[in-house]
């Protein structure tokens, strides 16, 4: 009893200090992943996909705001493994990201223990790989974060949740996906559209092979379900649809919207959203759930349509006819651009803390810094099909960024991201931005590409304040919306047009930007801000967890891992031991709190 007491006395204490007292009192929860290839015929031609747990698309995590959230991420694949959490916003915690900038990655055989706290946040989430184009083979799954009952929800309790995964598809695999990009090749137009991980129903004979398997989503008359809807295809913007039924958005990557119904909503690739969604059909026949690739020839990508069915416990007989028409407006984005700007959260609606989503008034900060970060069409840079921000290339690091600090590693990266595109030719470099912890920046997101862009940033919910065609000018900012823009975290930015974001620098840490399209993201489009608190020396950041990986300039440092069955019991052993220590440090400071 005396050991243990000194045991708990010996872990509280680090805990303590690196959390605050009420740290431990958070509840945690364990998940075990395990990578592998699977065989799957999602569009009726056999092919490897990345699985989790043997499932395609993975598990759902189910969680509640404020948790610990442990993932022991094994990697059964054959090549480098990460898994990232877009939208999980891992304050000063960037060691938890899991991209090439912030970790080593989980090399073919190993496992890695991600361990983060998923706080003051509620919504919908997904986690993906992040390198190599895995996420083109799958590897994906839900995030959900729940409200902690004291706090309320603006809307009534649905009658269930229902998840979507939507996505372009290939039925290349991710690796013969890189090949054609290392060739210089463009990826072309996807083979089709999965809704959770299968092919579409089959709707027209001519359009859909037979003996698909498709998603059918069961429901009950009169009742209203949570759909949460996430693209996490490889660079198809969608257009989703519930024939019949109106979608009430409700909610968007964490922050509750305005609530509007809307027929058909386009959702970009790395977004996420929930509609309330009522049954208040007669059930004449099931109906179509349509995903449809958006801004492109429909009658060229006919085949990149997913359908699922809605299925009503009285249903009288299967959907037949045509989809829903999609939005008519092939020659006129403004449509679309209309629908996105009429996001907007709701400020009086209370957020993951009692106060209202509002009362941050954004709108009112001075920009401290301004960065404009023009993305281009793919140039030939040193022989090799590239895609640049501002001019740079990235060049993945070899050295997570924190690592290479902590050991004074000298010629990692450079601190000279340019504020603004340089009249010089394009490079490929390791530049980072040299950002400012506590600062209020404004990025402007141009899209000179011809294809529709997703941009996202690791560690924050940015302000979506504008977006527009043509150039953006300083005079554009008359046009920002200061009070209540969307918060999120992965806006589109459509071709030869600009989105521009406001976000409070208030998390230490190295932070991804990066194009969501994974070609576009394969090929360089990303950088990282590098934030570091000057006056406590980045103390207020979080240490590196005690399973940190080492690689690159630091890969002496790395021991091997051992994977025998023996190894395993040992530290399951080990595992109990800690567990029961931690559960006593869990009663003791629930008591303090
Ligand atoms: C991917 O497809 C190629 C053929 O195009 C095949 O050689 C390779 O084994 C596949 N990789 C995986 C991991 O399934
Ligand atoms: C998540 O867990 C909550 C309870 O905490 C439960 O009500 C909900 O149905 C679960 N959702 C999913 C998608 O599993
Ligand atoms: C690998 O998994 C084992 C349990 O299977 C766990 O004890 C160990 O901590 C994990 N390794 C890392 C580096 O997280
Ligand atoms: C560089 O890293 C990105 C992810 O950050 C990955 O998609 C890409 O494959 C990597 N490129 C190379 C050449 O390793
Ligand atoms: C905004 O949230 C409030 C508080 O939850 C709610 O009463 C109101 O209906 C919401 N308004 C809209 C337009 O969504
Ligand atoms: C099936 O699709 C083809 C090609 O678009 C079209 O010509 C045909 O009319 C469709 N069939 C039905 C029954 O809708
Ligand atoms: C949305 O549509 C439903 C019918 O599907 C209707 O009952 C509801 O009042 C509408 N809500 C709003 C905010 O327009
Ligand atoms: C059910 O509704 C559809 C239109 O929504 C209508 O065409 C059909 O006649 C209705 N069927 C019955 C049995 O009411
Ligand atoms: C779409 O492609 C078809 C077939 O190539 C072509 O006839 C049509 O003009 C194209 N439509 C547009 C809007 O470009
Ligand atoms: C913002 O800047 C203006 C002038 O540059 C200054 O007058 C104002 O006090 C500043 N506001 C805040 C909140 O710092
Ligand atoms: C980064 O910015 C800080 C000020 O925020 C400055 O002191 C430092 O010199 C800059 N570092 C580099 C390498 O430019
Ligand atoms: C890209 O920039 C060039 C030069 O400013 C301009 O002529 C062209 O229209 C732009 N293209 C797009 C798609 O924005």
């Amino acid at each position: 009893m005396a050991t243990l007491l000194r045991l708990s006395l010996f872990y509280a204490i680090p805990i303590a200090f690196l959390s605050g007292l009420c740290f431990a009192a958070d509840p945690a929860v364990s998940y075990d992943f395990k990578l592998s290839y699977i065989t799957a015929s999602p569009l009726g031609v056999p092919q490897q996909v990345i699985a989790v747990n043997g499932k395609f698309p993975g598990p759902t995590i189910n969680v509640t705001t404020n948790y610990n959230v442990i993932v022991n991420v094994h990697n059964g694949l054959d090549e480098p493994f990460l898994m990232t959490w877009p939208g999980i916003q891992m304050r000063k915690n960037s060691w938890q990201d899991g991209v090439i900038g912030t970790n080593c990655p989980i090399l073919a055989k190993w496992n890695w223990t991600y361990n983060f706290q998923v706080k003051d946040q509620i919504g919908s989430f997904f986690y993906s790989p992040s390198l190599n184009l895995q996420r083109a083979s799958g590897g994906f799954g839900p995030f959900v974060v729940n409200n902690r009952d004291i706090i309320p929800v603006p809307f009534g309790q649905p009658d269930g949740d229902i998840i979507l995964t939507i996505g372009d598809w290939y039925t290349r695999n991710h690796t013969a996906l890189r090949s054609s990009l290392d060739d210089g090749k463009d990826l072309g137009m996807p083979d089709g559209v999965l809704i959770n991980g299968k092919g579409p129903f089959r709707y027209n004979t001519s359009l859909v092979p037979d003996g698909i398997s498709y998603e059918t989503v069961n429901v009950a008359p009169g009742k209203t379900y949570r759909f949460r809807v996430h693209n996490v295809g490889t660079l198809t913007s969608l257009n989703f649809r519930i024939q019949s039924h109106n979608l009430l958005l409700v909610e968007t990557e964490g922050t509750y919207t305005v609530q509007q119904n809307y027929t058909s909503l386009d959702i970009h690739v790395g977004q996420s959203f929930s509609f309330l969604v009522a049954m208040d059909q007669n059930a004449s026949s099931d109906y179509y759930i349509v995903a449809s690739a958006r801004f492109v020839n429909e009658s060229l990508w006919q085949r990149v349509t997913g359908v699922a069915v809605l299925h009503y416990s009285n249903s009288k007989g299967p959907a037949t006819g045509p989809l829903p028409d999609p939005p008519n407006d092939v020659y006129d984005k403004t449509m679309s651009m209309n629908q996105a700007k009429s996001i907007r959260q709701n400020v009086t609606s209370s957020g993951a803390r009692p106060n209202p989503q509002g009362s941050f008034h954004y709108g009112s900060i001075n920009v401290t810094d301004s960065y404009f970060l023009k993305a281009v069409a793919p140039v030939t840079i040193d022989g090799k099909l590239r895609t640049s921000l501002n001019g740079i290339s990235f060049h993945n690091l070899t050295t997570p960024v924190k690592l290479a600090d902590q050991y004074n590693v000298k010629g990692i990266y450079k601190l000279d991201f340019p504020s603004k595109p340089l009249d010089r030719p394009p490079k490929i470099d390791v530049s980072l931005i040299n950002a400012t912890y506590k600062g209020f920046i404004e990025v402007v997101f141009q899209n000179n590409d011809t294809v529709m862009q997703s941009f996202h940033i690791d560690g924050y919910s940015f302000f979506v304040v504008g977006m527009d065609y043509g150039d953006w000018t300083e005079n554009s900012r008359g046009s920002y919306n200061r009070w209540d823009a969307i918060s999120r975290s992965t806006t589109q930015v459509y071709p030869g047009g600009w989105t521009a974001v406001l976000i409070s620098l208030d998390s230490p840490g190295v932070w991804n930007i990066r194009t969501e399209n994974l070609d576009r993201w394969y090929l360089g489009q990303e950088t990282y801000m590098r934030i570091v608190n000057p006056e406590e020396n980045g103390e207020t950041e979080m240490a590196a967890p005690a399973n940190v990986l080492y690689c690159g300039a630091l890969a002496n440092k790395q021991k091997p891992q051992e994977q025998s069955s023996s190894a395993i019991t040992i530290s399951r052993v080990k595992l109990r031991l800690l567990m029961t220590i931690l559960w006593g440090v869990l009663a003791y400071f629930s008591i303090l709190c």
